[in-house]
């Protein structure tokens, strides 16, 4: 008797055995090791040592497929706690692999390791990883590609090659005691020597020719450019002469293909576009340039241009006929204006997410709860009797989101979290608007004073949520790429000036709106974005400008659990770093 009732049961675990192990490897594990460590740099005549991931710089490519499990074992070599965060990565359910240091986890010390695990779902496209703590993201940085599935085509010609391009800012001193000094004086960083392409300077910086990333290409194909802009502190316009590009995807979401000659995109960002090369060999070459976009700015900023060279194989050199002739005249593409805030809100407002049967645009159309956030610069007052070198020289700058500049707390949010420890680590009550509200984008109020909080907005599972971010105009009105962690959101609307709720909400696109991870916040401006709270967790939200970071332009969403089981996050990783 005692058989026949164990069998079943043996049956069922069976099934769910096989049910778990088909989840789990539907689709590939791919496993990488990253070795977090010192390696000496040379850029524009000068060497140092910079942090690196296995001596590469910029880091080596993740390469995934659409429902890959992705194990990457980090081991950190150097001085400094490191943590890796796997940008726009939705990790659901696991968010202790997300990486923001004193977020989801505690930082890797040196000589420890720690292995994120996170499955790709839902995701095809071009995202990246970077360095998640203080400024070490300025060299620790990477592309994570992502194909479909397989068998599965992109909805657009498969292109001929493939091909990451890598925006990075490069300082000739040390990232981190450039930042360390900002942040004792309360005055802006000194700002970058050069922008790169894949670590590039190029030839229009000081002794860079050498360092000149080329993209070499035969003609009559199509190449499509996964672009990244991992610049710490800088929107860049990117155009390559002659040659207009296809945009189509964003943050690792297909879009209805535009065709345009110059794109923007802002730290955080992602894009992949096609380039298709002229039918004949030119007999020219190409600079492909970029350049930062910037309205009012306190103190300077970098306004150099990076380039790079395209260039097509010379059909009239020996077979293979792969060389290239160096003596060709080099067109220049031409940037719009440092500051034109115009070309930003056309581009913005012409992406448009896919929306067809195979790739939906699941925008939610009713709010359960609705939020409206001021984000901006401010002020810190000087220590009594200090001189500080911020807007004036009684004051720092700061920066935050509804007036609360946000403090990292010494321990990790999400584990403080989990364990039911929360007290003294974090508070329940970020304000859902301003406590005072003001002209955001009028003439600023007599006091910029921001005040410290590590405060959390606490959201059920599955609630659908509309954010409106509004730009000030404290201490300038500026552009603010906003990234939220374990999210895509939708773009329903922007506008400048200030939000009005009585008539701005009737012109939202709630039927092809763009969906991303990380948003720019137009210079004196707002957008409103919406998503569904379907991944449980602690989630950072943040201005992807590295400066604004340090001073406070962040914030973070507590997602609980839902009811049923597949709505839970999942344990602590048994290698989750101590603090
Ligand atoms: Cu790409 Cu929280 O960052």
């Amino acid at each position: 008797m005692a058989t026949s009732y164990l069998l079943p049961c043996y049956v069922v675990i069976t099934v769910l055995v096989l049910f778990f192990s088909v989840d789990v490897t539907e689709g590939a594990i791919r496993e990488y090791q990253f070795d977090v460590q010192m390696t000496n740099v040379t850029r524009l005549c000068s060497s140092k040592s910079i942090v690196t991931v296995n001596g590469q710089f910029p880091g080596p490519t993740v390469f995934a497929r659409e429902g890959d499990f992705v194990v990457i074992r980090v081991v950190n070599h150097v001085p400094y706690n490191m943590s890796i965060h796997w940008h726009g990565i939705r990790q659901l359910r696991s968010g202790w692999a997300d990486g923001p240091a004193y977020i989801t986890q505690c930082p890797i010390q040196s000589g420890q390791s720690y292995v994120y695990k996170f499955t790709i779902t839902g995701q095809r496209g071009t995202l990246w990883w970077h360095a998640h703590i203080s400024w070490l993201r300025a060299t620790v940085y990477g592309a994570i590609v992502i194909l479909p599935k397989p068998g599965v085509p992109y909805p657009f010609p498969a292109p001929y090659k493939e091909v990451p391009v890598i925006f990075g800012e490069w300082w000739t001193a040390d990232t981190e005691a450039v930042i360390s000094q900002a942040l004792q004086t309360g005055g802006g960083p000194n700002v970058s020597d050069a922008f790169t392409i894949n670590g590039l300077p190029g030839p229009l910086y000081n002794c860079s020719a050498k360092d000149t990333f080329k993209l070499k290409v035969k003609p009559g194909k199509t190449y499509m450019l996964r672009i990244i802009n991992a610049a710490l502190n800088d929107e860049l316009f990117f155009s390559i002469a002659g040659h207009p590009l296809t945009v189509v995807d964003v943050d690792a979401v297909y879009i209805k293909p535009i065709t345009l000659e110059t794109i923007i995109i802002t730290p955080g960002q992602t894009t992949n576009v096609l380039l298709t090369t002229k039918p004949s060999y030119p007999g020219a070459t190409y600079y492909m340039l970029a350049a930062p976009y910037s309205t009012a700015r306190p103190g300077t900023f970098d306004n150099t241009t990076v380039a790079g060279i395209l260039e097509y194989e010379d059909p009239t050199s020996p077979p293979p006929h792969a060389a290239f002739n160096k003596n060709l005249p080099a067109l220049k593409p031409t940037l719009p204006q440092i500051n034109d805030t115009s070309f930003v809100a056309n581009y913005t407002a012409k992406l448009r997410s896919l929306a067809t049967a195979e790739y939906p645009a699941a925008v939610p159309q009713e709010v359960d709860r609705r939020f409206f956030f001021t984000v901006g610069l401010g002020t810190h007052p000087c220590a009594v009797n200090g001189t500080c070198q911020g807007p004036t020289n009684s004051s720092r700058f700061a920066a935050s989101v509804n007036n609360v500049s946000f403090v990292l707390p010494t321990t990790a949010l999400l584990q403080s979290h989990f364990a039911g420890k929360s007290k003294g680590v974090y508070s329940s009550n970020f304000p859902a608007a301003p406590l005072v509200p003001f002209n955001y984008t009028g003439t600023p109020p007599n006091n910029t004073n921001v005040a410290n909080g590590t405060k959390l907005v606490v959201l059920p599972y599955g609630a659908s949520v509309e954010l409106v971010m509004q730009g000030t105009s404290i201490l300038g009105a500026e552009s603010h790429p906003l990234h939220l962690h374990g999210f895509n959101f939708f773009v329903v609307g922007q506008g400048f000036g200030n939000f009005d709720t009585a008539k701005d909400p009737a012109k939202y696109n709630l039927v092809d709106p763009v969906e991303r991870n990380t948003v720019g916040v137009p210079a004196a401006g707002w957008v409103a974005i919406r998503f569904r709270a379907d991944n449980p967790g602690v989630w950072f939200m943040h201005c992807h400008l590295e400066v604004h970071v340090s001073w406070g332009l962040k914030m973070a969403w507590l997602v609980l659990d839902g009811d049923r089981p597949n709505e839970k996050l999942l344990p602590p990783p048994s290698d989750l770093p101590r603090c």
